[in-house]
């Protein structure tokens, strides 16, 4: 698998699937899943809306994964995951990598050869960044996929540079 860091906004990678950073209500938010929202339009917000009314009625758990359409999009998916929120006080890397992993077998799913990932809980549930890079360069690469090219699309300078340093040391 090839992976590839870019700087820049998610929305805009022409690759098979985006991953959104979402919540547990699937329903929408800030940061990474209001700019999906936002520009996929309304087709992802009805998808999420049948997935709650169907096998998610209690919303979908921290650490899984699930596709809807990605509307107007250049990708053709959207994978959302839930991050868990940073602790300091207790270890949540397993849901954290979860985030990944679970991506990837959705992925796999869906027969796709392109995903690409933002910094999953590095941003309003408060992930150290550094943190954050390393586990999800080192799930990614140790998860068994057919993913060919694995995209991690970083907003910030400082979490384009984390994660160069997480797949420097990985
Ligand atoms: N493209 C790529 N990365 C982005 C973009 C973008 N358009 N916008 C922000 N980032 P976050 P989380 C970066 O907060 O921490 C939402 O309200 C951002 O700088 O999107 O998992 C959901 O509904 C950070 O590095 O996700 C949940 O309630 C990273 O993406 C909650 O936020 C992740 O930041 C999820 O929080």
């Amino acid at each position: 698998m090839e992976i590839t860091l870019v700087r820049g906004d998610i929305t805009e990678q022409q690759v098979d699937a985006v991953v959104n950073a979402a919540n547990s209500s699937l329903l929408g938010g800030g940061g990474v899943d209001g700019a999906i929202h936002r520009k996929g339009g309304p087709e992802i917000l009805d998808d999420c809306r049948k997935l709650r009314a169907s096998k998610y009625g209690g919303g979908l758990p921290t650490g899984q994964a699930v596709a809807t359409t990605a509307g107007r999009l250049p990708a053709a998916w959207v994978i959302h995951t839930v991050g868990p929120v940073y602790s300091a006080t207790e270890d949540r890397s397993d849901l954290l990598a979860s985030c990944y992993r679970e991506s990837l077998r959705v992925a796999d799913d869906l027969d796709v050869a392109s995903v690409a990932f933002p910094a999953v809980s590095a941003g309003i549930y408060g992930w150290p960044v550094d943190d954050a890079a390393r586990i999800a360069v080192g799930t990614v690469r140790s998860t068994p996929t057919k993913v060919s090219d694995a995209l991690f699309v970083l907003f910030t300078r400082d979490a384009y540079d984390a994660f160069a340093r997480a797949v420097e040391e990985s």
